[in-house]
């Protein structure tokens, strides 16, 4: 195992009905809330309602910024940080899926620092992030997560489009861990079926990535990691088919928190998650759901990546995850990608990038835009290999 250094320091709240305990940990934190949600579903649902009255209860007042969409915009998370500013708020309350709590993580800095958050973006050319990354201080944060994906509510990391240059990419520091997470399954039981399954396969990514680059000796993470994949296998096809299955729910939202957190990437010596970087640069220029993207690149990724540079690690997760039976290792790995294909399936996420009116004579730039974001000027997306332009693109064009 390779030596790491570990700090979970988010307090979790989990349980049905723990929704309601906001306004008593608000109090906690500070005297006036900006409560960040998306536009719909938390009103739709009638979540927010039951936030609005739970601070109410304890008498904190509060400002909504409600305008947050999927994949949240860099002039959404200015707006919202001027709008803490101009009304004082002292904390940030997230209130719905990951786009709203990266927004939220992102406002708590911006706010703070007052500099506009593509200052904190790596492609800028500006080139600030070098001094500005990690960010130390935001305002406190509480996250509410409403869907089981993204484990934003627990960690440092706040993922950002600049819709301008189509960069999507990360910014983080541990002043944005929030304070505090409340996990309420309940929450989740109006997720519809098709974001159940986009949920579910970013939750598989964030397992399957860091397991499947790793050396095999760091034993604990890594029955974790299959505890986990196992879960997630069983349960999202019963919780798109049952949405307030009680278990589903509540094993998918811990699972996605556990997924992304340290104790199933430390001592792996691995830093970072090379497909979500392919990914994030199509969901940057064509508004992919970043799970569905995942699952389209992870078949190509398997085959041309994985299966060259680390086929024993593919067949154990077959072996422990997707029932392969095979005893040979390049057998067992080759019999893992149609199990993984099918599971996606089940899910109804097997689409084609084409699919998406993406003309596919955009995919070298693309390629090189996922690298120059996603290797820091590196000239290549550390992974199990140095993934250049051509590698990027070859799975682009695989799943075309
Ligand atoms: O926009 P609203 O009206 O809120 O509706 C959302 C949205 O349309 C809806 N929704 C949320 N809660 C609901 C609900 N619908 C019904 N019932 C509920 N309870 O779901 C849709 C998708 O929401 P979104 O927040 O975009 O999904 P998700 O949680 O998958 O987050 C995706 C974003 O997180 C980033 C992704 O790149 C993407 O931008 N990621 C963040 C990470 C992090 N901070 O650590 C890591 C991830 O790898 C990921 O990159
Ligand atoms: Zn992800």
């Amino acid at each position: 195992m390779i030596p790491f250094e570990l700090s979970f320091p988010t307090r979790i709240l989990f349980g049905e009905g723990e929704l309601a305990k906001i306004g008593q940990e608000a109090l906690k934190l500070g005297q006036k809330a900006l409560l960040v949600t998306g536009g719909k579903s938390a009103k739709a649902t009638g979540i927010l309602d039951k936030a609005i009255a739970s601070l109410q209860q304890v008498n904190l007042p509060y400002v909504l910024f409600d305008r947050i969409e999927p994949n949240p915009r860099t002039t959404t998370v200015d707006a919202g940080a001027a709008m803490a500013r101009e009304n004082h708020c002292d904390f940030i309350i997230a209130l719905g899926g990951g786009s709203v709590m990266d927004a939220a993580k992102a406002i708590a800095a911006a706010a703070l620092s007052n500099r506009p958050i593509y200052d904190y973006m790596r492609g800028n050319p500006a080139n600030l992030w070098r001094e500005l990354l990690p960010i130390k201080e935001a305002l406190p944060l509480m996250c509410i997560p409403t869907v089981a994906a993204t484990g934003s509510e627990a960690n440092h990391g706040s993922v950002l489009t600049h819709w301008e240059s189509h960069e999507k990419s990360s910014i983080n520091g541990p002043g944005m861990i929030p304070k505090v997470a409340i996990l309420d399954p309940t929450l989740t039981y109006t997720v519809p079926p098709h974001i159940t399954a986009e949920a579910s396969a970013d939750i598989f990514s964030h397992l399957f990535e860091s397991y499947l680059i790793s050396n095999s000796t760091s034993h604990v993470q890594d029955g974790f990691s299959e505890s986990l994949i196992r879960n997630v296998v069983h349960f999202a096809p019963i919780a798109m088919r049952q949405p307030d299955h009680a278990e589903a729910r509540a094993t998918l939202l811990w699972a996605s928190t556990l997924a992304i957190s340290a104790f199933t990437r430390a001592g792996r010596g691995i830093a970072g998650y090379p497909l979500h970087q392919v990914e994030h640069t199509l969901s940057g220029y064509y508004d992919i759901a970043h799970g569905r993207g995942l699952a389209i690149l992870a078949i190509p990724y398997f085959q041309q990546i994985i299966l060259q540079d680390r086929p024993e690690r593919l067949a154990r997760m077959g072996r422990e995850c997707f029932g392969v039976t095979e005893t040979d290792d390049i057998a067992a790995a080759q019999a893992t990608i149609p199990a993984v294909q099918a599971w996606f399936a089940q899910l109804g996420i097997t689409q084609r990038l084409a699919d998406f009116s993406i003309p596919r004579e955009v995919l070298p730039d693309l390629a090189a835009e996922a690298v120059r974001i996603g290797g820091n000027g590196s000239g290549y997306i550390l992974g199990s290999r140095q993934l250049k332009t051509e590698d990027v693109l070859a799975i682009y064009e695989a799943c075309y």
